[in-house]
């Protein structure tokens, strides 16, 4: 860890989790929380909550959970070092110089020569491009109609012919072997020796959102294949995080974003004037893309190419989009193939005006369907019709429902009642399903992990008396005392936390959430456990039900503690002292003086 645990406290500490928070969503006063729409899922109503008291946040639609440090590494995709700099800068604290350990160096080393090996390779390329052997690729962009504006706004680069020649040239510049080929840029064969990835094809630069060349994309002047090759993920290359031109995007004052399908696109859009536009990275769109898209605005159009496999990809963003509320609409490219062929031929106004007729997602999806359906034979019909029902029921709000569905029976001659009676149907069976399917899909492997093991109910009552540690620890620390310690708590999740807890309670004589939720730097580490400690509980209006819900708990934890302690007893003669503590349980019995 970079900074050390007081500094880690102390920083958070002087940051209130509502102010960090308000300033990305709008908080309100809700009770002891302050309460607001989850911004790490969709929703209409706002399940999103915050405590002052605890500083912690917790969602109870998706189950987002943690400090404001976890909020920035979600929110910000800070990493935790990061999230603790932008908090002290933001409290005016000075944080500490302090060593990193020699493993964490090497990493940070290791990204840096890997940032700047890229932008070596650059400059390379585009200043190959400049050369008299460029001139077949200068002439090639030309023939696309790019300008030297736009060539040089998108750092347009040149690999040419020579196998080694970018190797020669980084080995000339003191990269070893290993970074190069770790950086995707030169291959090692055992005949052969190094040779240059990029070989003979224009190269576009891939940049991440500060403007720093992350990887290549490069495209063979002409009919050739493979029409591009792409630099392979690394470190500082995830292809599902990035979008291509996203540093110039993100700045456009244009409405929304254009999602296009090509390189070629982009540039093409841009030198039109639509410099919103941006392009995943010749992979499949991703939700990690959408969710970068959604911090800036929250309208895409998509301007994918008008063949099948566009309208594929099309229909395949749109849910993604929906998934973190972006409304998405789609340009029909039609009679041309993609944006780069439109613009060349009708040109940016009338660009503008398919931007303006762009259709509703939900439209799209419904003129796709139609398209596959015989509308004369009445079975065929029908199944357009179910498919109708699937499309609309995804809409939240009936008052969007019934819009659409208005629209839909008109343009296809369909009985509006009987759509919408279907459409009701249909969207309460499937809002039930829906939801744990959701919880389901969002969740990491971890989670997943997670969830089954308290499927298995027998670490609820631990989870829940960490709970009640945390809401009322003067009361039952107390009481635990020679009754249940963090060996009790099985779960290895839970018996790290109550281990902390534990001694948080011993050694400050009280309980700070926050700050044990700073022991995990990992972001799902510290969801589970904000998701634990933030719980409030429903206190009973008696507080004799208190006791005996606590009471019940605090059993059922020992009990289990015990009988799995005997299940893997290799020492017989502590199986007496077992039974004996077992016969003593139901005894048992807590008092919570002041709840
Ligand atoms: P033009 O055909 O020159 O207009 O290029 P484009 O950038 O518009 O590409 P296209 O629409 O054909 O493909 C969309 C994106 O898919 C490209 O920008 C690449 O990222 C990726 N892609 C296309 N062809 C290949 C290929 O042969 N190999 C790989 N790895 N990616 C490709
Ligand atoms: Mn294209």
């Amino acid at each position: 860890m970079l900074y050390s645990r007081e500094v880690i406290d102390e920083v958070l500490s002087r940051n209130d989790i509502v102010d960090v928070i308000n300033s990305y969503v709008s908080l309100q006063k809700h009770g002891a929380d302050y309460t607001a729409c989850c911004p790490f899922h969709n929703e209409k109503t706002p399940s999103f909550h915050v405590s002052r008291d605890k500083q912690l946040y917790h969602c109870f639609g998706c189950g987002a959970a943690g400090t404001a440090y976890t909020f920035l590494q979600e929110y910000e995709n800070y990493s935790f070092p990061e999230a603790v700099k932008y908090l002290a800068d933001r409290a005016g604290m000075q944080l500490p110089e302090r060593e990193m350990t020699a493993a964490e160096k090497r990493q940070a080393d290791y990204d840096q020569t890997l940032k700047e090996i890229n932008k070596t390779a650059a400059g390379y390329f585009y200043y190959q491009l400049r050369q008299e052997e460029g001139k077949p690729a200068m002439e090639y962009l030309k023939k696309r109609g790019l300008s030297d504006e736009t060539i040089h706004n998108f750092g347009l680069g040149y690999a040419n012919i020579t196998r080694d020649h970018l190797y020669q040239y980084l080995k000339s510049k003191g990269y070893e072997d290993s970074i190069m080929i770790d950086a995707g840029l030169v291959r090692f064969d055992e005949r052969y020796g190094p040779s240059d990835v990029f070989w003979n094809r224009v190269m576009f630069p891939i940049m991440d959102q500060q403007g720093k060349v992350i990887g290549f994309g490069g495209r063979v002047m002409g009919d050739g294949t493979p029409k591009y090759v792409n630099s392979k993920e690394t470190r500082i290359y995830e292809k599902r995080r990035h979008l291509y031109a996203f540093q110039l995007a993100r700045r456009s004052k244009r409405e929304g974003f254009i999602l296009c399908e090509g390189y070629m696109d982009v540039i093409s859009m841009h030198q039109a004037g639509f410099d919103n536009a941006t392009a995943s990275l010749g992979t499949a769109f991703t939700i990690q893309q959408a969710m970068l898209l959604k911090r800036f605005a929250t309208k895409v159009y998509l301007a994918y190419d008008s063949d099948s496999a566009g309208v594929s990809a099309a229909l395949k963003a749109i849910p993604i989009l929906r998934e973190v509320g972006i409304s998405a609409r789609v340009i029909s490219m039609r009679p041309y193939k993609d944006p780069d062929e439109f613009i060349k031929a009708e040109g940016a106004e009338a660009f503008e005006q398919r931007i303006k007729e762009a259709e509703s997602s939900i439209m799209f999806e419904v003129r796709v369907a139609s398209e596959k359906y015989d509308q004369q034979d009445p079975e065929s019909r029908t199944e357009f019709q179910k498919e109708i029902v699937r499309i609309v029921s995804v809409l939240p709000s009936p008052m969007e429902r019934e819009n659409y569905i208005e629209s839909i029976a008109a343009k296809y001659y369909i009985d509006k009642e009987h759509l919408t009676e279907e459409v009701n149907r249909y969207g309460a069976y499937r809002m039930e399903r829906e939801s744990y399917e959701q919880a389901v899909r969002s969740e990491t492997p971890q989670e997943a992990r997670r969830r089954e093991q308290a499927a298995e109910r027998k670490y609820q009552p631990q989870r829940l008396l960490l709970t009640w540690l945390v809401n009322v620890p003067k009361e039952l620390f107390p009481q635990l005392q020679g009754k249940i310690s963090p060996e009790d708590f099985r779960e290895p999740f839970l018996h790290d936390l109550a281990v902390k807890l534990f001694q948080q309670y011993e050694a400050e004589g009280t309980v700070n959430a926050a700050n044990l939720i700073n022991y995990y730097e990992n972001v799902e580490e510290q969801k589970q456990a904000a998701a634990i400690l933030q719980s409030s509980l429903q206190f009973e209006p008696l507080p004799e039900d208190n006791e005996k819900t606590v009471t019940e708990i605090v059993r059922k934890v020992k009990q289990e503690s015990i009988k799995e302690q005997m299940d893997h007893l290799s020492d017989m003669s502590q199986l007496q002292a077992f039974m004996q503590l077992r016969k003593q349980i139901p005894t048992w019995k807590i008092t919570l003086d002041s709840c």
